[in-house]
């Protein structure tokens, strides 16, 4: 559905090299996420995606189609979700939806069915600009669907939602996904990448080292490990033995029959752990 090939992306007006070379492609029915700390160029990536960046170097296809060769029928296959809600605050919520829905050839027929997915429903007849941030990006989030596109670009989608909200959007993401949907998201968030995403990307300084399926980086850098917290003539000691190897570990046989234990703790490397060992850089 999409593929990029060196795509490049300098910002004008500053300079700012904000993409170097980076390749990636995206298959149907697929989620892809761009995992990488904030100015990695997530949003850079997307907007060029989109169409509204322009003058990048190098190739994208979007449905087999070079991006700047897309008229406007480009908006009527793909829905977007920016990191920032875009919706006219002086109306209400119901009507953001049907005036957003009246712009597109699918019309929108499930606009309450959406809202009350969203828990938006009793709020419909409010002005958006009596919305909190995480209203206006719920409300931002179900604008992108409407017009049931068959590509999704979501930008932080849970950022700023309670864990209540942010679970129902990521359920919605993969009922999306469920539905044959190719789905491309942006996030700095290591559990939202760990739990939707059939790959990820993790980007640096517009760069992306490494591409691959979470669980697939899980099992070639994960390392778990199980530390022993014990006490050693008063005083309190911590020790980690990798799990894969423990028990010919001679050591750690030696502690838990000689030292009386504080704790067995047993611990998997996260996503983030991965990320750090892997671009040397936090997701923070
Ligand atoms: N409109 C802009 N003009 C100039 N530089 C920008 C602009 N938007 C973003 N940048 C810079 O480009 C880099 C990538 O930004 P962005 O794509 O927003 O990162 P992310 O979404 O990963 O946080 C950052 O260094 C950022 O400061
Ligand atoms: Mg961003």
């Amino acid at each position: 559905m999409i593929q990029v090939k060196e795509l490049e992306f300098v910002y004008q007006k500053s300079g700012k090299e904000a993409i170097r070379k980076i390749d990636f492609s995206i298959e149907q029915g697929e989620i892809f996420g761009f995992l990488g700390p904030s100015g990695a160029g997530k949003t850079t990536t997307q907007r060029i995606l989109i169409g509204l960046l322009r003058g990048y170097e190098g190739n994208v296809l979007i449905m087999g189609k070079e991006r700047r060769k897309w008229n406007n029928d480009f908006y009527e296959k793909v829905g977007v979700a920016f990191d920032f809600p875009n919706l006219y605050i002086k109306l209400t919520a119901q009507e953001n939806l049907e005036l957003i829905s009246s712009y597109y050839q699918k019309k929108a027929t499930n606009i309450n069915a959406l809202l009350d997915r969203v828990g938006l429903l009793a709020d419909k007849d409010k002005k958006v600009e009596s919305f909190s941030k995480g209203m206006k990006m719920r409300l931002n989030f179900i604008r992108s669907l409407m017009h049931d596109p068959d590509i999704l670009f979501f930008d932080e989608p849970t950022s700023g939602l309670d864990p209540v909200n942010a679970k129902i959007i990521k359920d919605m993401i993969m009922e999306l996904k469920g539905q044959g949907k190719t789905i491309f998201l942006t996030t700095h968030n290591m559990t939202v990448a760990e739990q939707l995403c059939d790959r990820v990307a993790f980007i640096v300084d517009g760069k992306i080292p490494v591409i691959d399926s979470p669980r697939e980086l899980m099992v070639q850098h994960g390392r778990q490990t199980v530390r022993l917290d014990y006490y050693r003539e008063g005083k309190e000691y911590s020790e980690e033995f990798p799990l894969k190897t423990i028990q010919e570990n001679k050591h750690f046989f030696d502690i838990l029959h000689k030292h009386q234990l504080k704790r067995i703790h047993s611990q998997e490397a996260t996503l983030e752990d991965i990320f750090i060992k892997l671009t040397g850089r936090e997701l923070a």
